[in-house]
């Protein structure tokens, strides 16, 4: 539904947590500034959440409350804007968007699981309905890249998208570095200081992460936003040990969301990574994000900022409702919903790149014979190996990089490494991302 000349933007607000609390706080701080900047007054028409009693630390009282956020989005409350802010892919937050959408009302969300997992469907019947959909906030919370990707690059083909879009993974994995602390201390550290949620499965096994990147790889490269298909890992198994490796290599690791265009098709996968120390998102540290983009006639573009928490997300949230006022529409993926590719997921083992590798292995002679002969077999070349004194549990360390190869051969020899007497434990690969 598009707004007349005139018209009033009236929110419907659903979802009155840290970032539905944010947005409130901006729309009273900021009511002038924001009507000069999108040629509209902004006012809330109607606010939702589960428990009304709860004090959230702004005045709702002038507020209509809905106890069913649905119910917002009916076409007779006057709310021509629905901020979905409760989150979660289905449930509530997906029988809202529906519900908007449906009938011309635009939609403005935080909630990456939403658009990485309904995202086609709902642009679609944005697209057909009129409505706008905007979720600046889903991805890298305060960066704006989505504007970015939908339309200062949109001149460009893009090649390949990189970002540290986790807090709580780049907060844990520097504090590791810094203090030299398990995976375990960290974690329950950032749980007490607020860092980490009481569940953090989410952030920490690179779920969270995957939503973003499913979102960044649809805009990049006009395709649905895929997260089954998707191959994710967290950051669980990094020790303390891995990260001294990398920094004496001239790496530092962090958990990537990566979608590289290849000859094999468009790769995105989830990973922790060992990052050249001279590269820009080697240098974001503590619970900042960063993206790195790759345009065919751009060049390199990064960028970097706080990437959650209430005012960054909020700051996010507002520009969308400002840019709906404005009716700076467009093709809600990028590209129209009809017109989005269903990409050919390609498998990590046809990843071609170089990788680090660490080994805990028996000291005695015939070792290194043993692993060179696998490594030899699997066409695996090496660039640099070290062997570094005893291990505490016993046995010394062997690390490797290798040259380019393809991920099969190196899955293959670490397979067979763990076949082999000499070696003590599970050894730890890790891609090296340029
Ligand atoms: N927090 C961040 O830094 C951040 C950053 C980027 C994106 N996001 C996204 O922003 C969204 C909101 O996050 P948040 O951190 O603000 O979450 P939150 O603090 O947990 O707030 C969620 C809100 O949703 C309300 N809610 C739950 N079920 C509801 C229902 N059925 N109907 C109406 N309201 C309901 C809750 O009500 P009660 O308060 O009554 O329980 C609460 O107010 C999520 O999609 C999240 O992924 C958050």
């Amino acid at each position: 539904m598009r707004l007349t000349d005139g018209q009033d933007i009236v929110l419907g607000i659903a979802g009155l947590g840290t970032v539905g609390g944010g947005v409130i706080k901006i729309l009273e701080k900021h009511a002038g500034l924001l009507a000069a900047r999108s040629g509209r007054s902004i006012t809330i028409g109607g606010v939702s959440a589960r428990d009304r009693s709860r004090d959230r630390g702004v005045d709702l009282s002038s507020y209509t409350w809905f106890d069913n956020a649905v119910d917002m989005a009916a076409s007779d409350t006057g709310i021509n804007v629905i901020v979905e802010l409760i989150g979660g892919s289905d449930g509530p937050a997906l029988a809202l968007a529906r519900e908007a959408l449906g009938n011309g009302i635009s939609l403005v969300t935080a909630n990456k699981a939403l658009i990485a997992t309904h995202g086609k469907e709902l642009a679609a019947l944005a697209e057909k309905t009129g409505a706008d959909l905007r979720f600046e906030a889903a991805v890298a919370g305060g960066i704006p890249i989505i504007k970015a990707l939908r339309e200062g690059l949109a001149g460009n083909g893009v090649t390949s998208v990189r970002g540290i879009l986790n807090g709580t993974c780049n907060y844990i994995l520097t504090r590791m570095e810094r203090e030299g602390l398990d995976f375990d201390v960290v974690l329950k550290d950032a749980q007490q200081l607020g860092y980490a949620e009481a569940d953090p499965t989410f952030d920490i096994d690179g779920i969270d992460t995957a939503h973003k990147t499913a979102i960044l790889a649809a805009l990049a490269f006009g395709t649905e936003p895929d997260i089954e298909h998707l191959p994710t890992e967290g950051i669980r198994n990094i020790a303390p040990v891995d990260i001294e490796y990398a920094k004496e290599l001239g790496y530092r690791i962090k958990l990537l969301g990566v979608v590289q265009q290849t000859s094999e098709g468009i790769e995105t996968r989830v990973h922790p990574a060992m990052v050249p120390i001279s590269a820009p998102l080697a240098n974001v540290m503590d619970a900042i994000n960063a993206v790195v983009v790759q345009g065919d006639f751009v060049g390199q573009t990064v960028y970097e900022g706080p990437g959650a928490g209430e005012g960054p997300t909020a700051s996010a949230v507002m520009a969308d409702i400002i840019d709906v006022a404005r009716g700076q529409g467009g093709p809600r993926l990028g590209i129209p919903a009809g017109d989005l590719a269903v990409a050919t997921p390609v498998p990590v083992s046809k990843h071609r790149g170089t990788y680090y590798l660490r080994l805990r292995v028996e000291d005695r002679h015939g070792v290194m014979a043993d692993i060179t002969k696998i490594l030899a077999e699997e066409q695996v070349s090496i660039e640099s190996m070290l062997q570094r004194g005893r291990a505490s549990d016993g046995g010394v360390y062997i690390i490797m990089t290798t040259h380019e190869v393809v991920e099969a051969s190196v899955a293959s020899a670490l397979e067979r490494f763990t076949e082999l007497e000499c070696v003590l434990e599970t050894p730890a690969m890790l891609r090296i991302e340029a």
